[in-house]
């Protein structure tokens, strides 16, 4: 449950750990000689920490041009100045310098996992670029230096595993502050109060913190993490935790908390993992809890919670784990609670009474001791010869309790809980007179088939007239420009593109309008009625970040074109896999592609109701000003299963296809888009095609493999794209991997792990909302 409750924050950790070593390795001298203040800081820190191993022999005083140039180790200079100084699990004891004060543009100081002992220098409150501090798993002792991050731009702080006591000082929530960690030390005083927007990781457990929780931890409105376990906190939980859309874990565990359980933390939709155990909470658990359908664990152990274990605990689909214990809880143990998943159960020292229900004959007698008045759990507890109130009714045979009613109470509640799903369905049948205007036109012009046109590629005779008398039709969605049958059949067309739907043309008309025209492949396309029900839906999908489909022209011969919206660019798989400077792309342009891809799907699957289908980079299209369009979407409806399968079989082969879609007859869902949508992301990470096996010492992977094992592995680093890694506009490792981890969960095997795209959006456009504050 540990190992659970610590995987989003383990990894996030574990790669910017990674990372960091990683950049350490890449750290390459810039010919800067190193300043004289910056050398006798560095000599001043190695002569106070005691190195048994002779991890700093490099550091040599009669040779300082090595300072710089990569050769002392764990040392990084810009401009013979120390921006980082890395040294974690290197064996080092001894103190840190004061003199570290003297680095005037370090940015990061990690020494994590040494035995380094002493206070952590007061010095380092006063450095102004300080973002990263990592200097847990150590033994430093005494207070956190009182103005830390009051005059740095201070992202990152871990401090966990110390014996530091004193109080937290309040200006360490700065405003910048994404991951808070001074877990396992010996602080004392209260929580901090101040909020930072950035903060994801709050995590104090297992201190000596006092006072209450402030309500004001709900303003750091992107918590993802909550851990404050293990403490002298008292009070109640306030209720405006409830309005922490982001949060996955809420550990209060084990502090003197009381009063009642907040009916707002039901609002917490994104939370997995829900402690509570070890206080003193009383009342009833709140029926609100029904809404968090995603928690996964659920532990109230060890309270004096009471009232009826309600029902509607079986409507939290997700959860593996509850433990009611040690509660005042009574009644009987709702059946309903069979729909779950149940690998934990437990609901033992409470004032339960009846025959359980079958479902949990899964669990031992041990998960159920200490209810008077409960029976059927093994045979000492027999409903035979319990003093429960069910012997006045008919008793069950033993083992068939599988057979037993529940009270009809029960029963109609577990109808009720049936799970309605709601399907978007797209009615326009009726709309199609109203969105569409039906042209009957003649293309009259001898001069069209002169030119390489749309209509000579079907085969259209010299003349053309006999096409049209015959009666083709062109159906107008809005759009900014007017075009008649004639204008499109006698446009000059150049080839762009092949897929498996078709063929794709650059189409310019004689006035000049310049459209993109997609013929689709003959025999694959469903009856009309049903495609012409399906393309209207798709004519009225409008959005910035959608390429708009403008017409459709259903041909004399069942010729089927569809009109869309030309972008004067490149697509994105163009910009990522071509050669040469003028198509790099910087990681804010990369993150407003992401965001605005998001946007896109977004629109599609919550407004529109409809899935992609066959997201690809080389459907993502750029326009001058790098705004991506997506194009090509939802045009599996109008094609039959065998089209279909056959593009998910393109799909496959370009690396996009999610899983679930190898089975046969498998059609593409709002899941299999976000897997799509993820290996886009790793696409933008890594500068990789997605189509290409990847080397490894086990055989070739693919790229959400290689990715994994990488990350497993702890070369994190040779994820990233080195054209991210070049110039001023470098993100940083918290902001790759937050990307990263992003991308990872988006490409999870099973569908349902997937986040939904509501969720992928704000997460992206919190990233580029920050991208843009740290521009300007
Ligand atoms: C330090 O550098 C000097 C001058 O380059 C060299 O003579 C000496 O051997 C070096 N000492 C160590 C311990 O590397
Ligand atoms: C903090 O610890 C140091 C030694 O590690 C001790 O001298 C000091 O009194 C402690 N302060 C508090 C407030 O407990
Ligand atoms: C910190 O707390 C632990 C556990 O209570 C204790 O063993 C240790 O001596 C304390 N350290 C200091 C420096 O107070
Ligand atoms: C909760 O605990 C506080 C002290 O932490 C106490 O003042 C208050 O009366 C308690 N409230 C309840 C409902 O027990
Ligand atoms: C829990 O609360 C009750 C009533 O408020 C009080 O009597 C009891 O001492 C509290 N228990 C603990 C461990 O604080
Ligand atoms: C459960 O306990 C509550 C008081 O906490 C009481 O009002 C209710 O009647 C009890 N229900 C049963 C079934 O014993
Ligand atoms: C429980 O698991 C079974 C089989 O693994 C699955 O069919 C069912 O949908 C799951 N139920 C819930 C509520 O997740
Ligand atoms: C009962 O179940 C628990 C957890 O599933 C297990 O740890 C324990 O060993 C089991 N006890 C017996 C007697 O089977
Ligand atoms: C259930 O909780 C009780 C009391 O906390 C404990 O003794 C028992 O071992 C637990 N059973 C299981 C299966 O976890």
């Amino acid at each position: 449950m540990m190992q659970r409750m610590g995987r989003v924050f383990l990894l996030a950790l574990a790669v910017i750990i990674v990372v960091a070593a990683a950049m350490q390795v890449r750290a390459q001298g810039d010919g800067v000689l190193v300043t004289q203040p910056n050398l006798d800081a560095l000599l001043a820190l190695k002569q106070a920490l005691y190195d048994p191993h002779g991890v700093l022999s490099s550091w040599n005083a009669s040779y300082k041009e090595g300072a710089c140039s990569g050769l002392w180790v764990g040392v990084k200079c810009a401009g013979g100045e120390v921006v980082t100084l890395q040294l974690p699990g290197r064996g080092l004891g001894g103190t840190i310098a004061q003199q570290i004060g003297e680095l005037t543009n370090l940015r990061k100081l990690n020494l994590h996992t040494n035995a380094i002992e002493g206070q952590i220098p007061q010095s380092l409150a006063s450095l102004p670029n300080l973002r990263a501090l990592y200097l847990f798993d150590n033994q430093l002792s005494g207070a956190i230096p009182t103005l830390l991050g009051s005059s740095s731009p201070l992202q990152v702080v871990d401090l966990s595993k110390n014996q530091l006591n004193g109080t937290i000082p309040p200006s360490l929530p700065s405003s910048y502050l994404f991951l808070l960690d001074l877990s396992f030390n010996n602080l004392t005083g209260a929580l901090p109060s101040s909020a930072s927007m950035q903060l994801r990781y709050l995590i104090l457990g297992n201190n000596f913190l006092t006072g209450s929780i402030p309500a004001s931890i709900a303003e750091s409105t992107n918590l993802i993490v909550i851990r404050l376990e293990q403490n002298r906190l008292g009070g109640t939980i306030p209720s405006q935790l409830g309005s922490l859309f982001s949060l996955q874990t809420l550990d209060l565990s084990n502090n003197d908390l009381n009063g009642s359980i907040p009916y707002a933390l039901g609002s917490l939709a994104s939370l997995i993992i829900l402690k509570l155990a070890h206080n003193n909470f009383s009342g009833s658990l709140p029926t609100t809890f029904k809404q968090m359908r995603k928690l996964e664990y659920f532990d109230v152990a060890s309270n004096r919670l009471s009232g009826g274990i309600p029902p509607e605990i079986a409507e939290m689909v997700s959860l593996s784990s509850l433990d009611l214990s040690q509660n005042a809880f009574n009644g009987s143990i709702p059946v309903d609670l069979a729909q779950l998943n149940l690998t934990a159960f437990n609901v033992s020292y409470n004032d339960l009474s009846g025959v359980i229900p079958s479902f949990s004959h899964a669990f031992n007698a041990t998960s159920f001791l200490g209810n008077d008045d409960l029976c059927g759990f093994d045979a000492a507890h027999s409903c035979f010869f319990s003093s429960s109130p069910w012997p006045s009714t008919p008793v069950p045979h033993p083992g068939s309790t599988l057979a037993f009613h529940p009270p009809a109470e029960h029963r109609s509640r577990g109808m009720h809980t049936v799970r309605l799903i709601l399907i978007v369905l797209c009615s326009c049948l009726a709309s199609i007179a109203l969105v569409g205007t039906v042209l009957f036109l003649l293309c009259y012009r001898t001069s069209c088939s002169e030119k390489a046109s749309i209509a000579g590629t079907m085969d259209v005779p010299e003349d053309g007239t006999e096409t049209a008398a015959s009666g083709g039709t062109l159906v107008h969605f809005d759009g900014p420009v007017a075009f008649t049958a004639d204008d499109l059949l006698c446009a000059t067309a150049e080839v762009m593109g092949k897929s498996s739907y078709g063929t794709a043309y650059k189409t310019t008309m004689e006035n000049g309008y310049v459209v993109v025209v997609k013929r689709l492949r003959e025999g694959m396309i469903k009856s009309q009625a049903e495609f012409e029900a399906e393309v209207n839906c798709l004519g009225r999908i409008r959005h910035p970040n959608l390429v708009a489909l403008r017409a459709y022209y259903w041909g004399p011969k069942d010729e089927k074109l569809l009109v869309f919206d030309f972008i004067s660019g490149a697509s994105l798989a163009a910009y990522l896999h071509a050669e040469g400077k003028e198509m790099e792309l910087t990681w804010n342009a990369r993150m407003n592609i992401a965001a605005g891809v998001a946007r896109g799907l977004y629109h599609l699957h919550k407004q529109a109701g409809i899935d992609h289908g066959n997201l690809s980079s080389s459907n993502v299209l750029l326009d001058s000003d790098l705004n991506a369009g997506v194009a090509d979407f939802g045009l599996a409806s109008l094609m039959t299963a065998a089209a279909t399968s056959n593009a998910n079989a393109t799909a496959a082969a370009l690396g996009y296809r999610a899983p679930e879609l190898a089975r046969p007859q498998r059609k593409p869902t709002s899941k299999s888009d976000i897997y799509s949508f993820g290996i886009l992301l790793l696409e933008l990470l890594t500068g990789k095609l997605p189509s290409d096996p990847i080397p490894m010492p086990g055989g070739a992977v693919d790229l959400p493999h290689w990715v994994t094992c990488v990350v497993k592995e702890e070369w994190t680093s040779e994820v990233f794209d080195v054209e991210l890694m070049k110039g001023d506009a470098a993100p940083s490792e918290e902001e790759l991997v937050e990307v990263l981890q992003l991308a990872l969960c988006c490409v999870a095997s099973v569908p349902s792990s997937r986040p939904e795209m509501t969720e992928l959006l704000h997460r992206l456009e919190d990233i580029t909302s920050a991208l843009q504050h740290q521009s300007s």
